[in-house]
């Protein structure tokens, strides 16, 4: 079974938690991760790696020393996950709130870069917010908490986390097109 008809078939069950019903495109998941800089990234972590469309472009340009550390609740996809098999992988059936805890369990403390793909918008507000509280307190300074959306409904709930320190991105090569945000913690 391809991975777009996997992927379809855990949003016709999961549309709550999915919140789409098809995977990031190549575009859109390359652009996610246009500025990062790989070589001084030690800890990346990714919230909802899903089916992984993300989460290979992350894996291909990982430094050598570096570690990724994904947040998944959804089964499938999890073991999905798993097949991936890279040495520099951890992928956790977690879900997102629960960083700082998790993190603490593999004595990690700091991270520098977040990338979620979080429907946050249908995340339930008390949910949400711990989520982005949580993601701030364990960003290191100027660390960045990358989110995509599909509409700006999200954006004041950013602002009140990462205050003035969000860029807006668009591309429109994604089912559907969706906006990037791209939040700095500046202290
Ligand atoms: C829109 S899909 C994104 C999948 C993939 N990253 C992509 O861009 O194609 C959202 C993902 O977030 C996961 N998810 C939803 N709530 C979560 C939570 N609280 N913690 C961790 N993962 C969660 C879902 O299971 C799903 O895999």
């Amino acid at each position: 079974m391809s991975s777009r008809i996997k992927f379809l078939k855990e949003a016709v069950k999961n549309i709550k938690t999915l919140g789409t019903v098809t995977p990031s495109s190549r575009f859109l998941s390359k652009r996610m991760l246009r500025e990062i800089k790989f070589s001084n990234a030690d800890v990346i972590v990714e919230l909802g790696p899903g089916s992984g469309a993300i989460t290979k472009y992350i894996l291909e340009n990982l430094s050598p020393n570096s570690i990724l550390i994904c947040f998944e609740i959804n089964d499938n996809f999890y073991q999905q996950l798993q097949e991936l098999q890279h040495p520099q992988l951890i992928i956790l059936k977690a879900s997102a709130e629960k960083i700082v805890d998790e993190l603490k369990k593999l004595q990690i403390d700091r991270v520098d870069y977040i990338i979620s793909s979080l429907p946050l918008a249908i995340i339930p507000d008390k949910i949400s917010n711990e989520i982005l509280i949580k993601s701030f307190e364990v960003l290191s300074e100027n660390g960045s908490f990358i989110q995509y959306q599909y509409s700006l409904s999200y954006f004041k709930k950013l602002k009140n986390v990462f205050k003035e320190s969000i860029s807006l991105e668009f591309e429109p090569l994604n089912i559907p097109p969706a906006f990037i945000y791209r939040c700095k913690k500046v202290v």
